[in-house]
């Protein structure tokens, strides 16, 4: 049976305006999802870690000073907070995960 689960990382971990890709644990290892965690200037959002478009990873790409993540590969662009596709040539929205701040540490659930 599959159960969701949570990662929990040092807010310094991800200092302000950068991403950093974490795996949701699972007893599998192909079972683990990616999650990207982003420090928007020091609010905390997470979203899949790889992009709708190619299937690849978002972390290398950049997040610009309105809140988007552009990915490195074909240029498509996503809210930070909604994971909403706001250029393609990606179609569909990115999963968002909810994000708790307790303390020094960002807690993500899956
Ligand atoms: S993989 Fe992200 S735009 Fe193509």
């Amino acid at each position: 049976m599959y159960t969701k689960q949570k990662i929990i990382v040092k807010k310094d971990e991800i200092p302000p305006m950068s991403m950093v890709e974490y795996y949701f644990p699972a007893q599998k290892p192909w079972e683990r999802n990616p999650v990207l965690v982003v420090n928007y200037k020091g609010s905390f959002f997470a979203i899949e870690a790889f992009c709708s478009h190619g299937g690849l990873s978002l972390e290398e790409g950049f997040l610009t000073e309105d809140g988007r993540v552009v990915c490195p590969w074909h240029g498509s662009v996503f809210d930070v907070r909604t994971g909403r596709v706001v250029d393609g040539p990606a179609e569909r929205d990115l999963r968002t995960y909810r994000v708790e701040v307790k303390g020094d540490e960002v807690i993500v659930y899956e």
